[in-house]
């Protein structure tokens, strides 16, 4: 069975009062919430955030994570110090992160290595551009994105979470239809069951404009595990109306 997820990513939103009152929020909302629940928020905030969530059964990760395991490396955020601060998940190769700072495929592939060393769960985010889709190279890139990992973790995939996030979906309020979101799924998931027996547990979260109106029809696809949701996660009635819109999966 694969229990469904819900995951916020705050992207660079949020100060001390914000994040007291959307946490305070959630925290007391989520009670009922058919799935597991997880804010990814930025670095300053996550011994404030842990905290906030201490009371709840919602886990706190982080939306990025250094490929060194320490030293001389300014500005950089270990996968140890993540873990001193009671995260569970960290997101690595954002599109965003692909985009601003060039990640390639090798370095996202080696992050989520760093963190299953230390026994986190990286969610590895997949996905193409519009000019990508608009060519045909849609699942060339998603597969390309994935094989890199799969590659690197010769096949233990078990411990990762997979996202697909079609990058002209993000923040546009254009998502994809449940359609185009399970067929590229399914392919991520074909590719799964090729490398790893344990395909079937490894959940994957579609993400681009999820919200509150549109959850539950792509939550309701057979390869849809779940959403990465970055601006309704802001909002503790949306997020939590998405999280309401999950339920489990039959491997
Ligand atoms: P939006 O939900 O704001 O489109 O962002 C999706 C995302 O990038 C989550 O990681």
């Amino acid at each position: 069975m694969r229990r469904q997820f819900v995951a916020g990513n705050w992207k660079m939103h949020g100060n001390l009062a914000g994040n007291a009152a959307l946490l305070g929020d959630v925290v007391a909302g989520v009670g009922t919430a058919p799935c597991e629940v997880a804010v990814c928020v930025p670095f300053p905030y996550l011994g404030q955030c842990r905290q906030l969530l201490e009371v709840s059964n919602i886990a706190l990760g982080a939306q990025d994570c250094s490929v060194h395991s320490s030293g001389a490396h300014t500005g950089e955020v270990s996968v140890a110090m993540l873990q001193d601060f009671g995260c569970r998940y960290v997101i690595v190769g954002h599109s965003e992160r692909r985009a601003d700072h060039h990640e390639s495929d090798s370095l996202v592939a080696a992050k989520a290595e760093r963190a299953l060393e230390v026994g986190m769960t990286p969610i590895v985010c997949v996905g193409e551009s519009l000019a990508e889709r608009e060519s045909g190279e849609t699942a060339t890139v998603v597969l390309r994105q994935l094989q890199a990992v799969t590659h690197l973790l010769g096949g233990q995939t078990a411990g990762i979470v997979v996202a697909y996030e079609p990058v002209w979906a993000i923040g546009t309020g254009r998502t994809a239809t449940a359609a185009q979101a399970q067929e590229v799924h399914a392919l991520l998931r074909a590719h799964l069951r090729k490398v790893s027996e344990a395909a079937g547990e490894v959940r994957i979260l579609y993400g681009g404009s999820v919200k509150p109106d549109n959850a539950a029809e792509l939550f309701a696809q057979p390869d849809i595990d779940g959403g990465l949701i970055g601006g309704a996660s802001l909002k503790a009635t949306d997020f939590l109306a998405i999280a309401g819109a999950a339920h489990d999966k039959r491997p």
